[in-house]
């Protein structure tokens, strides 16, 4: 009888208790770290070259006090996401996306960059061996966060003599504390996230550290972000601190275009692309700040956010709420990015990679 019932509780068990996992509470995954084993390094030579990388365990990493990123801030970063299929297999979604991009910013920062294969493949060796901590199909992703970093020793203000490049990785779930609830915006007046001619458009690691102060005053007013304002005139939107934003009214979807301050999300790019697919027509334009008085959605999108609706917005002294549930565009347009990612949906545009 004791073994009977033995068996019984073993059969209770989920069914990724098993090696084929690390020992996480899957069900309630936020977007906190929890260091995946191992991580990517790659140095760059004096002549500009990436050679080759390895896997090393995740650990700290040694830098001169005088390295470029820690004085000058010369560092960009990435984020991409491997998911688990029912089938076990992994899928990336569009990594050479993030190459490229990384390529971009790397110019604008006067940093080497690895090529787009050195970046992808990098990518799939650190999301396979890290496959214990790719989450069970339909419980999250694993984030993968690419860095290029200027780690040369410099003085005078100049680019490092040195870079690294290094990929490290962490289980993740929804990214607001709301989960898939609807986010609570403000738009912020006080700050500016960018500025023409600024490195707003790519992922330097300096447009982030000044969004802290904006979002912890809308963290302690109750918002989950802000929205940001263009520097100039204070009338078009921009984007959130993490996520691009589009405005739904009737079936016109409109998004800030990228004008060099506003960062161009891959995210972003796909739900464009979906959108229109599916009828909607897309702009991409300046959006006034007020047509986010009479918009029907509104919603953001990201890697680490993928789509999130947003239920209220509050400007100057109104309180504006959208539509958002299962009948929104947001989710409509959700669930068909999340179908495609996670290997549900069948992908014909050719944005997910097997590995
Ligand atoms: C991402 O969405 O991958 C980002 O880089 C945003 C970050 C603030 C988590």
């Amino acid at each position: 009888a004791q073994a009977a019932s033995a068996l019984q509780e073993e059969r209770k068990k989920p069914v990724y208790q098993n090696d084929e996992y690390t020992d996480l509470d899957w069900d309630n995954l936020g977007f906190g770290l929890n260091p995946a084993d191992y991580m990517y390094v790659m140095k760059c030579s004096k002549d500009g070259e990436f050679t080759k990388g390895e896997l090393s365990p995740y650990g700290n990493i040694q830098l001169s006090p005088s390295a470029g990123v820690l004085n000058y801030g010369q560092a960009i970063y990435e984020g991409t996401k491997a998911y688990r299929k029912e089938n076990g297999k992994l899928l990336l979604f569009r990594p050479d996306q993030n190459a490229i991009r990384m390529k971009l910013g790397a110019e604008r920062m006067l940093m080497p960059c690895p090529s787009v294969d050195q970046f992808v493949d990098a990518v799939k060796q650190t999301a396979l061996a890290n496959k214990r901590w790719v989450p069970p199909s339909g419980k999250g992703s694993l984030y993968i966060r690419p860095l290029l970093i200027g780690s040369g020793p410099i003085l005078g203000l100049g680019p490092a003599p040195e870079y690294t490049f290094i990929i490290y990785a962490s289980p993740v779930g929804n990214y607001f504390k709301e989960g898939i609830a609807a986010l609570n915006l403000y738009v912020e007046e006080e700050y500016v996230r960018a500025a023409p001619g600024g490195a707003g458009g790519v992922k330097s690691i300096t447009n982030y550290a000044p969004v802290l102060k904006a979002l912890s005053k809308a963290k302690s007013l109750g918002f989950s972000d802000v929205l940001y304002l263009d520097s100039v005139k204070k009338k078009y939107l921009e984007e959130a601190s993490s996520c691009n934003v589009f405005v739904v009214k009737g079936r016109t979807i409109s998004t800030p275009a990228t004008n060099g301050t506003i960062l161009e999300g891959i995210t972003r790019k796909s739900v464009m692309e979906i959108a229109s697919d599916h009828g909607y027509k897309v702009v991409e334009k300046a959006v006034p700040v007020d047509e986010l008085m009479d918009a029907d959605e509104v919603f953001c999108t990201g890697t680490a956010v993928v789509v999130a609706p947003v239920g209220t917005i509050t400007y100057q002294d109104k309180r504006v709420e959208y539509k958002t549930g299962d009948e929104s565009v947001c989710q409509k347009l959700r669930s068909v990015l999340v179908g495609i990612q996670t290997g549900m949906t069948e992908d014909n545009k050719g944005w997910v990679t097997h590995i």
